[in-house]
């Protein structure tokens, strides 16, 4: 089976690539990424000679290079290639647009020109916007309430628009918030663990009161196969881990962990249209027969011990392109 992930140098991508290799020993991969600020092809450092995996650089926005890669023949593709950072979404828009939206248009061109292909659009919790009680169900409406939601909400419904007019075979998956290895340390988990490891200030956003609904990457990753292999096409599906906590809760757990004080938790300015509480109704996806497997304390326990075992891969990142960008970020937001 010949399988196209794009974006597989970034967080999931990386973790699903080494899932796939591990669990379906008839996939071969390309993966298509762009290699942005957030792409890192020491993600995949341990796979780069498996005969069964091939990366290829390139921008899912450019029809050449796409379908290049389409008309060598694809039977299943993953799109994960996307801009993610909701903090950088704020500032700067222009690139979200382009690869969640503008991108997912050109991958879905490209398979409406070759066929074929089952196509797995990897959406996020986020293009629901924020519910105080209760939990989204995939047929509530969409109410993105920051430019990558927003964007991410486009390449969504792009899609499912593709199915309904051209009858193209597409999934939507739309997953909470992940944590586990190789997580781009602007992220709240990658970014505390790291920043408490070396006695800095946790920036906490507001009252620390916001709850996301975390998942296990490896969790995101059996969920994606079972969608793939399992799913009606023209569905979305939900996929939570059942684990939700304030923000507050999660920074103490990571200290705990690390056997750091609370005095390192910063109260910062809160993020502009900060969504106050994701949640997800997931029956849909476990009537296909998927549950998360992982405990989340077990699950935060691991994820923070690979940050104290792998301080080579973040301090590498944080040394580069992360310091100008956490400068501008954080600077005066102390309140
Ligand atoms: P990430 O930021 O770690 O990685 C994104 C990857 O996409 C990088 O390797 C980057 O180089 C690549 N990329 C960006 N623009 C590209 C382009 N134009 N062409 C080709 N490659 C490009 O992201 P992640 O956290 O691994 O998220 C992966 C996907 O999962 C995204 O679509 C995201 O919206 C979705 N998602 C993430 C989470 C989460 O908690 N991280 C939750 C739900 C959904
Ligand atoms: O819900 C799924 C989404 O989860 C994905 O679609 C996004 O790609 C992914 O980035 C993530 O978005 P969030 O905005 O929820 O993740 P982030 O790690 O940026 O923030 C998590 C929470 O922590 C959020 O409530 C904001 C807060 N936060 C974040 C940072 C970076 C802080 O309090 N301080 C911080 O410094």
């Amino acid at each position: 089976m010949k399988i196209l992930v794009t974006g597989g140098c970034g967080f999931i991508g990386s973790n699903f690539i080494r899932h796939t290799l591990r669990r379906h020993p008839d996939a071969r991969i390309i993966n298509l990424d762009k290699l942005t600020y957030a792409g890192n092809p020491e993600n995949l450092a341990d796979v780069e000679t498996d005969a069964r995996y091939e990366f290829v650089q390139g921008d899912i926005c450019d029809p050449a290079t796409v379908e290049r890669v389409f008309a060598r023949g694809v039977d299943l593709v993953f799109n994960f290639a996307a801009e993610t950072h909701v903090d950088r979404s704020i500032g700067d828009p222009g690139s979200f647009v382009m690869t969640d939206t503008y991108g997912v248009y050109v991958l879905l061109e490209a398979l409406r020109r070759f066929g074929g292909a089952r196509f797995v659009q990897i959406s996020t919790d986020e293009v629901y916007g924020s519910i105080e009680v209760g939990a989204f169900r995939e047929s509530d409406p969409l109410n993105p309430r920051n430019p990558y939601a927003a964007s991410k909400a486009g390449g969504d419904r792009l899609a499912y628009a593709y199915f309904c007019t051209h009858g193209l075979p597409v999934l939507i998956t739309r997953a909470s918030n992940n944590l586990g290895p190789n997580q781009y340390p602007e992220k709240i988990v990658p970014l505390f663990t790291t920043n408490a490891i070396d006695d800095l200030p946790l920036p906490l956003y507001g009252d620390g009161g916001n709850v996301r609904d975390w998942l296990y990457v490896e969790d995101h990753c059996e969920a994606l196969w079972v969608i793939a292999e399992r799913g009606c096409v023209g569905e979305v599906y939900n996929v939570g881990g059942g684990a939700e906590i304030t923000n507050l809760d999660l920074t103490r757990r990571i200290l705990a962990i690390l056997g750091k004080p609370e005095s390192l938790i910063q109260p910062v300015v809160d993020r502009p249209g900060h969504d106050r509480r994701y949640a997800l109704c997931c029956d849909k996806l476990r009537a296909l027969g998927w549950t998360p497997r992982h405990d989340f304390d077990a699950a935060l326990r691991d994820t923070v011990q690979w940050y104290v075992k792998n301080q080579a891969w973040w301090r590498k990142i944080k040394s580069g392109e992360f310091r100008k960008y956490y400068e501008a970020q954080y600077r005066g937001r102390e309140v």
